[in-house]
């Protein structure tokens, strides 16, 4: 368990462990690969990020991955794995959120990316992203960081 305080000074907890939080969150996040860039979403309030969102009635938390990743990017998923668990403490609310790992194989064109501008591809994930206006609070606390090097360091299907 890994702990530290979001961009908004709320505190976060993340895991790798199978859903230590919550059996059924209602938040998903989903770090995007297609062919071989990062596939983001820009929102349009809150910047670049990464695909995600709510749970609907009757979905399970990995149909909701899927559905955000097409409603916001267009992406096809082709493969996608659980990797861990985030809770928020926020001054309102608790958030639980599963993170996965999604291939996607194909992006196809959307009428409407819901509120975000659609797909945004990157080679790279700057350094530098918790300084920089255009990305999204929800890039600039521990979770970003600790996902990547727990992709780098463990062979995630
Ligand atoms: P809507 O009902 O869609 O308007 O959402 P909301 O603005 O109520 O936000 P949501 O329920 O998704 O989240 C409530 C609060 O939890 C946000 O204002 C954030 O402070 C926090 N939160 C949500 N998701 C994340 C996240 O991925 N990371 C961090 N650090 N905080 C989050």
């Amino acid at each position: 368990m890994i702990t530290f305080r979001d961009y908004y000074n709320n505190e976060v907890k993340l895991s790798f462990d199978d859903h230590p939080f919550s059996q059924e969150p209602k938040h998903v996040w989903v770090i995007c690969k297609y062919k071989g860039n990062w596939l983001l979403t820009k929102h349009r309030e809150r910047g670049l990020e990464f695909p995600g969102g709510k749970v609907e009635e009757g979905e399970t938390a990995c149909d909701a991955a899927i559905r955000e990743v097409r409603e916001e990017t267009g992406g096809k998923v082709q493969e996608i794995s659980y990797i861990g668990q985030y809770k928020v403490n926020g001054r309102k609310d608790i958030v639980v959120k599963n993170v996965y790992y999604a291939i996607v194989d194909e992006l196809k064109k959307q009428e409407t990316y819901y509120e975000t501008e659609g797909p945004v591809l990157l080679k790279f994930i700057p350094n530098r992203v918790k300084q920089m206006k255009k990305y999204s609070f929800i890039m600039k606390d521990g979770v970003l960081e600790n996902c990547m090097d727990y992709l780098k360091h463990h062979k995630v299907k």
